[in-house]
């Protein structure tokens, strides 16, 4: 078995020195959202493939790069880039960085990705703040024996997505006067994009947006105690119907179109980060929030 807390460790040593203070926030940053870790104060930009236990980022878009820096005086670290399942990784393997910025001392960690829109009032360039998701990607990080040193064998689901945060970034993007609608994720492993019926299958289940990320990572975050934001641009819609062919080269432009969105909206949530006010789950409470 591995020791995950050894993996964490070892990895951790190797940033730390590089770190001028504890980072507040850990973000990280998905498909063609990566020009905002060039935004960063930076103090050190280290190669994760320097990070013992760190893969190789392989997918399109993704420098796999970690970034220790500030924002509005802020410490904080990000990663340019992710690991997904579709890459050959464990979930395990793809959630290790969420593990270490934890244990660098992150409070907060911010996620965010390309998705699809699966909810018809979703337009290219929409950007979802993450609500609640599902998870598709068929299995679990948390598989195996716990370790109760990085958080319980059962983790409280019931609000993953910290509202206030959440909140927060709506608010922004009203300010910043570009949309910004709350919506249910659903993650899947990938890498190749839905046909018509499991598109459909996906907005009958209760999804908002689809992406083939950050479900593991939260569930890790979760585990570890971390205030969670999550940010998805919406890069392709999915029309059931009439559905137009995608591909990797298209999603990245049309999430590098929408990049300065989510720079506003982490940028904003750093500057105005209080101490957290969370509060459990409402019964019957609607995730699906403005949509
Ligand atoms: N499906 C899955 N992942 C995605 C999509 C999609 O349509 N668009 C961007 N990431």
């Amino acid at each position: 078995m591995h020791s995950w807390i050894q993996h964490i460790d070892e990895a951790a040593a190797v940033i730390r020195p590089h770190l001028s203070g504890a980072p507040k926030v850990g973000i990280i940053l998905g498909t063609g959202l990566a020009t905002f870790a060039d935004q960063l104060e930076p103090q050190a930009v280290l190669d994760c493939a320097d990070i013992p236990h760190f893969p190789r980022a392989t997918a399109l878009g993704h420098r796999g790069r970690f970034v220790c820096g500030s924002v509005s005086g802020t410490p904080v670290v990000a990663m340019d880039g992710r690991f997904h399942a579709y890459e050959g990784y464990s979930l395990q393997q793809t959630t290790l960085p969420v593990r270490v910025m934890k244990a660098l001392g992150a409070e907060v960690m911010i996620v965010s990705n390309a998705s699809g829109g699966l909810n018809p009032k979703l337009a290219e360039g929409d950007v979802v703040v993450i609500a609640d998701h599902i998870n598709l990607l068929s299995s679990n990080p948390l598989t195996g024996i716990n370790d109760d040193r990085l958080g319980p064998q059962f983790p409280d689901m019931s609000r993953p997505y910290d509202r206030a945060l959440g909140e927060q970034a709506l608010e922004i993007a009203r300010r910043e006067n570009f949309t910004a609608v709350a919506g249910v994720y659903v993650g899947v492993c990938g890498p190749c994009y839905e046909t018509r019926a499991e598109y459909r299958f996906l907005r009958a289940i209760g999804g908002d947006v689809v992406g083939m990320s950050t479900v593991a990572e939260v569930i890790v975050a979760v585990h570890a105690g971390l205030r969670v934001l999550g940010l998805s641009v919406v890069t392709n819609v999915c029309r059931p119907d009439a559905l137009a062919p995608t591909d990797g080269q298209r999603v990245l432009r049309a999430a590098q179109a929408a990049e300065s969105k989510i720079g506003r909206i982490v940028r904003g949530i750093v500057a105005e980060l209080d101490p957290p006010a969370e509060s459990p789950a409402q019964p019957g409470e609607r995730t699906t929030g403005a949509l």
